[in-house]
């Protein structure tokens, strides 16, 4: 097995996998591992994981993820949720107050998903299989939690399929670490900077879409000319649906009880 490091250095999302399945002894080793090694806030553990292996649900996951082939090919689907049910029950069973059912406790539990999710990635990926997140789990949330029968207080936060790569794409590249890292407060970048850091990532990632025939010719007629412009289009990260999916996240949290119903959610014109 790989260690820590030779798995983060090997790393790459994996979109094309071999049918192989995953035999069990080895999924119940990761996720045991990750259980077990991954720090957890008042060691609550409020995260649960689904699996899906059945064919007949892993086309519904398709359907919900937006149609991501890969997620036929995957052996295994596994949508990683926020989960303060198991716990809110034990705390009633015990006569003890009802807690976590709030906006504070979907923060929490949102991030501990995030940090299992992880784990059981590098469990996987140290054991040379591949995975790809989905985050398309947060922009159908409510259908997801609906097909896994999420009780309230559950809700997913991101999906990771894994299986045996039938790829070995090139590595992405990032932005150098630099740009990531502030000594002591935080340091604004200024133009150059920004430059700088972007100039590779522009050059790279443009190159990489403008490949695709299919993007080439989206991009041409939308008068789309770099990869900045390309990242908020309508083609990918298109902030006039971003602000309605927020509100949409926002009642979600409301009908599972993460979020107090009172509140009011209505979008407010500028
Ligand atoms: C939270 C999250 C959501 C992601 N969602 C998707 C997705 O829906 N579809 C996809 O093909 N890749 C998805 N990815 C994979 C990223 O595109 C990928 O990690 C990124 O391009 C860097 O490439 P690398 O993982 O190969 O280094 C996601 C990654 C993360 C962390």
């Amino acid at each position: 097995m790989q260690t820590v490091a030779q798995t983060l250095r090997e790393h790459r999302s994996i979109r094309q996998f071999k049918p192989d399945e995953i035999p069990q002894s080895i999924i119940d080793e990761v996720l045991h591992e990750a259980v077990t090694g991954t720090s957890s806030s008042g060691n609550l553990n409020s995260y649960s994981m689904v699996l899906t292996r059945d064919p007949v649900r892993k086309r519904q996951m398709y359907k919900l993820h937006g149609e991501q082939e890969f997620i036929l090919q995957a052996p295994l689907v596994i949508t990683f949720c926020a989960d303060w049910y198991r716990t809110r029950q034990w705390l009633k069973l015990r006569g003890a107050r009802d807690n976590f059912n709030n906006f504070l406790g979907y923060q929490v539990a949102a991030n501990e998903t995030m940090l299992i999710s992880q784990s059981v990635t590098l469990g996987f990926e140290a054991r040379g299989y591949g995975i790809c997140y989905m985050g398309s789990t947060l922009h159908a949330m409510q259908e997801i939690a609906e097909q896994l029968g999420l009780p309230e207080t559950c809700l997913p936060i991101t999906t990771i399929v894994v299986g045996v790569p039938d790829e070995r794409p090139e590595r992405r590249e990032r932005l150098p670490t630099r740009s990531f890292v502030h000594d002591e407060t935080y340091q604004k970048p200024n133009t150059s900077e920004l430059e700088d850091m972007y100039q590779a990532r522009e050059e790279s990632g443009w190159e990489r879409y403008m490949a695709v025939p299919r993007l080439k010719a989206m991009c041409d007629e939308g008068g789309i000319t770099s990869l900045a412009q390309m990242y908020t289009s309508p083609y990918k990260y298109d902030p006039d649906h971003y602000v309605p999916k927020s509100l949409q996240i926002l009642e979600v949290l409301q009908q599972r009880g993460f979020l107090p119903s009172k509140l009011s959610l209505t979008q407010t014109e500028e």
